[in-house]
């Protein structure tokens, strides 16, 4: 019945780790998706979340249905630590103006704003940074938005094209939808300083777009989730100032609450008033209704604890900063194998500036076929590398056989 189903690519992230698996080099390396491991290259469940799933066994009462989206509880929880911290954002919910949903990690939750945008936007198009997560591209493209690419990456500088961005978004056609990635750009690691934001926000108020913000990455920038807030902070403002009248957002804790299986994020929506929201509210649920009812439960009940339970929030401030570091430690002592010990030829500062769980090493295609072919080190082939699969055991083997194949 299905001779006429032609065979689908692997995914170009996810696929990967099903030749890692097969792989039976011990020496093999696995930087292709972005998950945290330990410096023993193993998967972390944070303490937080080891003391919220305590709590939770022994107050737990039912495992009924969320409602469609999601449970008021968690809802309050993640509006409180999304625009509470700012004087915009805490005046946007106190009028009312957030619309939030819990969706299904970060993916889903792009894929239900973008079936909202699809039904209710006039203008079915998107831009994207050039290179974005190649998610994003099929997101939208599945909801029937047409996608294009607006400057991002400098491969010369090896930094942002700021000059490019905003040309190619003062040419887009008012209402296009304008993807931005928060903080600690996927692949890249390379963001828009606030200076830079203030220019972004600018145009999107000029050329009246519309923002779809990513926030998958939430404190891995500084360390701290708060402060990785200042972006989103500066939209919350442009709102309030009536310079841009809406943005849509999605955020995840696969990442910093390492819940990556448990499928916990949500997706917000930024009205004109509450009762704008609350017939936007009643459009998201048609939307989610017919594709999964409601959300999964499990993990926005522990989100919800570690949100709402001081001692565990303070944990969980304290498990990301713990995260970060290690990254840091890696991206440096790879840079510092790469440079000092192995005298490598090729200029490699981008790898300190870059930030968040990735580094863009600028390696091409070619090299990165051989690194996996030779090597057995495995990552996307555009060159990014996940910093959490780098341990102080394999750092070394990982830096001679970049630099290995480098000078080929
Ligand atoms: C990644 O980019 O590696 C992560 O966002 C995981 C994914 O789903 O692709």
């Amino acid at each position: 019945a299905w001779a006429n189903v032609p065979q689908a690519p692997p995914d170009k992230i996810l696929g990967l780790n099903i030749l890692y698996q097969l792989d039976t080099n011990p020496n093999k390396i696995d930087l292709g998706v972005g998950a945290y491991r330990t410096d023993k290259g193993e998967p972390w469940i944070m303490p937080s979340i080891r003391m919220a799933e305590e709590i939770l066994a022994k107050t737990e009462t039912d495992k009924e249905y969320a409602p469609i989206l999601g449970s008021p509880s968690f809802i309050d929880e993640v509006q409180r630590l999304l625009f509470n911290h700012d004087t915009s954002g805490y005046q946007l919910l106190a009028d009312g103006r957030v619309v939030t949903a819990q969706g299904i990690s970060g993916t889903g939750s792009l894929r239900v704003l973008s079936e909202f945008l699809a039904k209710f936007n006039p203008v079915c198009n998107a831009i994207l940074p050039n290179p974005t997560w190649a998610n994003h591209i099929a997101i939208l493209q599945e909801s029937g938005i047409v996608t294009s690419k607006y400057r991002y990456y400098d491969y010369k500088t090896n930094g942002l094209d700021i000059d490019g961005l905003i040309e190619d978004l003062q040419s887009a056609d008012p209402r296009t939808v304008a993807l931005f990635h928060l903080c600690c750009h996927n692949p890249t690691g390379v963001d828009a300083t606030l200076e830079q934001w203030d220019q972004i926000i600018r145009v999107i108020s000029e050329r009246k777009l519309i923002p779809l913000l990513d926030m998958a990455y939430q404190g891995f920038e500084s360390g701290d989730p708060i402060r990785d807030l200042r972006v989103l902070s500066k939209f919350n403002d442009a709102v309030t100032r009536g310079m841009i009248p809406t943005y849509l957002l999605a955020q995840s804790f696969a990442k910093n609450m390492g819940l990556y299986g448990e499928r916990v994020g949500t997706l917000s929506i930024v009205c004109a008033d509450s009762k704008e929201a609350e017939k936007v509210r009643s459009q998201l649920a048609r939307v989610v209704r017919p594709m999964y009812s409601s959300p999964p439960t499990h993990g926005s009940k522990l989100a919800t604890i570690v949100l709402g339970n001081t001692k565990v929030y303070r944990q969980w401030l304290k498990d990301v900063k713990k995260m970060v570091t290690r990254l840091n430690t890696m991206r440096t002592l790879l840079y510092d194998k790469l440079t000092i010990e192995y005298s490598s030829p090729v200029q490699w500062d981008h790898l300190l500036s870059q930030k968040g769980m990735f580094a863009y090493t600028g390696l091409n295609a070619e090299q990165v076929t051989k690194l996996r072919e030779r090597k057995s080190v495995y990552m996307t082939s555009d060159g990014r590398i996940s910093l959490a699969g780098i341990t102080s055991g394999n750092v070394d083997y990982l830096a001679k056989s970049i630099d290995e194949v480098t000078r080929d």
